[in-house]
């Protein structure tokens, strides 16, 4: 299939390209690099030997989408494109809601007006909100995300879900990604944030390369085996499968289905930083910080349905995350600059 990938030069859209390549599928990438470089689609014709079509080009722009539909022959749509940080989510919702909402619309506009029907979506656990019970099965209620971010994750499942209905051609897949960690086993793409990382195992990568002095662990005193927050990690090479998977299973579906991404194993911080030390053999200080806002005790998924419908389940353990995390990091202590 002919596969565009809005924001397909950021973290999870350049490993999605590489496992979308060696499956035989071809790709175009949209991106308006506001989280990423073009190096990174360089870096996965590198790996490939494939040349990668990319357009500069912001996704919420009409005339620029129209211009990659009427240049290309597309088959199906993913959409990685969004702003993802949390905690700028509440500093600035409009941004959030105009370039994660905005991006959506104009996407479906294109794809209506080329006859495109095929729709795989970046959507987020942090749907179902602070979960009653773990795990968490497609079937619970979604609902009260504690940041705007969460929220336009909701707001466009619910987009996507009544234009799937109103159109009886069309294929919606979302896709609710757990925490991806991780990086390609080469070590020439992975995560690259802007500034002091938010999330954990970038934050402990820089730790470990010298670049932040050392790790806070948000709470020591949840209802966890050790007291510290409890998240279902996926290698992102998996997840990037997973997409493979629902790109192919898109185009005998119609209707709107949804699936968990993730492993099924929850793990606390503290096993994430003595797996990191023990398979890197690099020491992480870190120190026990108060609960950071928003956090839960744990979270993690039931992903049978991907595996029974999908044909798909994650296979690399949390040593390999640690490992691949690390080798990119060190070999790219800058990131991509
Ligand atoms: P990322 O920031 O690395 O990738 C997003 C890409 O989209 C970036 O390359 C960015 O430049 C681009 N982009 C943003 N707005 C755009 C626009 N208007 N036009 C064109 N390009 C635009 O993030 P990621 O971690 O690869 O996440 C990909 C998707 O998955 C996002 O939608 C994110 O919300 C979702 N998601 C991520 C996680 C996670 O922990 N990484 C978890 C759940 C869901
Ligand atoms: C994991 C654990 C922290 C940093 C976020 C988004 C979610 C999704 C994935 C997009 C928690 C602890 C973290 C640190 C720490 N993104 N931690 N010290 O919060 O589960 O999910 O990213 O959809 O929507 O909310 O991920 O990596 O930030 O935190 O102790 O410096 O690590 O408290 O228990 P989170 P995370």
């Amino acid at each position: 299939m002919n596969v565009l990938l809005a924001g397909g030069a950021g973290y999870i859209g350049s490993h999605t390209c590489v496992e979308l390549l060696n499956a035989g599928h071809d790709v175009i990438v949209a991106d308006n690099f506001s989280n990423s470089c073009p190096e990174a689609i360089k870096r996965v014709e590198e790996i490939t030997g494939k040349k990668v079509p990319l357009y500069e080009a912001d996704v919420c722009k009409k005339d620029a989408v129209d211009k990659i539909f009427a240049e290309n022959k597309i088959d199906a749509v993913i959409h990685f494109a969004g702003l993802k940080a949390v905690g700028e989510s509440c500093e600035k919702p409009v941004m959030y809601y105009r370039n994660n909402i905005d991006s959506t619309l104009t996407l479906l506009e294109a794809m209506k007006k080329y006859g495109v029907n095929n729709f795989i979506f970046s959507s987020s656990a942090t749907v179902y909100g602070t979960p009653k019970t773990v795990p968490l099965v497609e079937t619970m209620p979604t609902g009260s995300p504690t940041n705007p971010y969460g929220w336009t994750k909701l707001m466009m499942e619910q987009i996507l879900t009544d234009t799937a209905k109103a159109n009886p051609e069309m294929s919606v897949v979302l896709l609710r990604y757990f925490n991806p960690i991780g990086a390609h086993e080469s070590g020439r793409i992975g995560e690259d944030p802007n500034g002091i990382p938010n999330n954990l195992m970038p934050y402990i990568t820089q730790v470990a390369a010298g670049r932040l002095p050392q790790l806070g662990v948000f709470g020591d005193d949840y209802p966890t085996h050790d007291g510290t927050g409890v998240r279902d990690y996926i290698h992102v090479v998996d997840l990037a499968k997973g997409h493979v998977k629902a790109i192919e299973y898109s185009a005998n579906h119609k209707g709107t289905e949804v699936f968990n991404l993730g492993t099924g194993t929850g793990y606390s911080v503290l096993d994430i930083v003595k797996a990191f030390i023990k398979v890197n053999k690099i020491d992480i200080p870190y120190v026990i910080k108060p609960r950071r806002a928003g956090d839960i005790a744990e979270c993690y998924a039931d992903a049978s349905k991907a595996e029974k419908i999908l044909g798909w389940k994650a296979e690399k353990s949390l040593e390999d995350m640690c490992y691949d995390s690390w080798n990119w990091q060190s070999h790219n202590v800058n990131g991509y600059k």
